[in-house]
């Protein structure tokens, strides 16, 4: 009965077109602006190394179940877990998941709005052509110069905030479809690009090295609920985004190739945007450290020094405004359509209110920047610093645990072999994964980082 299920939101029209807009909402400022400074910040290949495993081990299982859930409901994630669990299991509580999802993505937008801001900003910079030539010192102060200013940012995150609305409004499918699938091959394009410009510079091997050779001394506890945090980050996963977006999915697709398809695109385009990044870090003795304004102090360095740098610069940064904006309406999504579904709005003021909201929130990380920067929330947190950590190292891991929990433990193991297609030993090693590695994973990866357990 439920595998009858349709959505009252439309279907993607093709596995293709899912692909595509699972792929936008994946691919985004995690990959380009927050792998390359997470990895930075965490001693670098040891991080990337436990971030791999984790992609491979506890994010794919996880899109996938969150993927088949999201078919088997087909409505929002609120409501999906209620249906799920009157078709056999037992507890009402699970639609709390939803809840936790909807509030992270919530919470992501406020902030990640503000950080698209800052590449909608170097849109008009790199055209200007304040690249062309300039030392390092010179791109760091003009970075600071936009952090140091509210109003610029307000401006950038307005901007950005209604271009998403504006989107989501409209309902995901029309319009998104196409744009995904020219303008994110184009943006992998210029990262091979950029890399082909990091493999001439100096630089190089001491900066590949950084990104891949483990130096595990260099991982702290809190390193690893990092690496294990971006996982789910990258992947969008763990607060029931793919979950809807897997609600809008044809009955007939299978679930592991394309959740498989989803992590390797992600994955390839994080890495390359890694390797294109830290030769330049060390050509120029900047610090890999230098937390969440690396790409912005250093991608500038190459362009303003390539040939056609004013043209490529302009477009990278327009196309990664594009990935973040095709990232931004999966954040919002599910609560829109809880909001449409539970609450009779129509798409319009649902996606104004969640997307207002989100807005207001976002100035707490704007002014955390600049005139607010000393002011501690949490443990030296600023707002926005502790938005960040709080979505990404607890609420998603969290959310992908109870998602695992769910498709592994509570949904009726016929159902769950209904939809995710998978037969022998495959299916074996995927149950085997989400119902004892995840959760195990994730728990100890919580307690160590917590200092319940050593090492
Ligand atoms: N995966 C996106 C990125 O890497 O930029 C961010 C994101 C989008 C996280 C949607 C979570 C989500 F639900
Ligand atoms: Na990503």
């Amino acid at each position: 009965m439920s595998a009858q299920r349709t959505s009252y939101h439309g279907q993607w029209s093709s596995r293709w077109i899912f692909i595509m807009a699972a792929t936008g909402s994946a691919v985004g400022l995690g990959n380009i602006w927050k792998f390359p400074y997470m990895a930075g910040e965490n001693g670098g290949g040891a991080f990337v190394l436990v971030y791999l495993a984790c992609i491979a081990i506890i994010g794919l299982p996880v899109m996938i179940g969150e993927i088949l859930i999201g078919r088997r409901g087909r409505q929002s994630p609120i409501n999906t877990m209620r249906a799920l669990v009157a078709d056999g299991a037992h507890w009402d509580g699970w639609r709390f998941v939803g809840w936790l999802g909807v509030l992270a993505g919530f919470i992501i937008l406020s902030f990640y709005s503000v950080v698209a801001g800052w590449a909608l900003s170097y849109v008009g910079e790199a055209a200007s052509g304040a690249f062309v030539g300039v030392e390092s010192a010179t791109i760091t102060a003009l970075f600071n110069d936009l952090k140091g200013d509210p109003w610029r940012l307000l401006l950038w995150h307005t901007l950005f905030m209604a271009l998403t609305i504006g989107v989501v409004a409209r309902g995901v499918q029309s319009g998104l479809e196409q744009a995904v699938r020219y303008l994110m091959p184009a943006l992998f394009l210029l990262l091979v690009v950029l890399t082909g410009y990091a493999m001439q510079s100096s630089g190089f091997d001491e900066g590949l090295a950084f990104l891949l050779r483990p130096d595990f001394g260099a991982l702290s506890a809190n390193g690893i609920l990092a690496a294990m945090g971006q996982a789910f980050f990258t992947l969008s996963l763990g607060m029931g985004a793919i979950m809807v977006y897997g609600s809008y999915l044809p009955a007939d697709a299978s679930i592991p190739r394309t959740a498989a398809t989803i992590a390797v695109m992600d994955t390839t385009v994080a890495l390359l945007a890694g390797i294109a990044i830290f030769p330049l870090v060390f050509t120029h003795g900047l610090s890999p450290s230098s937390g969440p304004g690396l790409i912005f102090e250093t991608l500038p360095l190459a362009f303003g020094a390539m040939p056609g740098g004013v043209f490529f610069g302009t477009l990278f940064f327009l196309l990664l405004v594009f990935a973040a904006w095709t990232s931004a309406i999966s954040l919002i999504e599910p609560m829109v359509a809880y909001l449409v579904e539970n609450r009779d709005w129509g798409r319009i003021p649902a996606a104004v209110a969640s997307g207002g909201a989100a807005w207001v929130v976002g100035l707490g990380s704007v002014v955390s920047l600049n005139v607010a920067s000393g002011f501690d929330i949490f443990f030296g947190l600023t707002w926005f610093g502790f938005a960040d950590y709080l979505t990404t190292n607890i609420m998603l891991p969290l959310g992908g645990l109870l998602i695992a929990i769910f498709a592994g433990w509570v949904m009726p193991r016929s159902a769950v072999i209904e939809e995710v297609g998978l037969t022998g030993l495959l299916f074996r090693v995927w149950y085997g994964l989400v119902r004892y590695v995840t959760p195990v994973g994730v728990g100890i990866v919580f307690l160590h980082a917590i200092g319940l357990i050593g090492g």
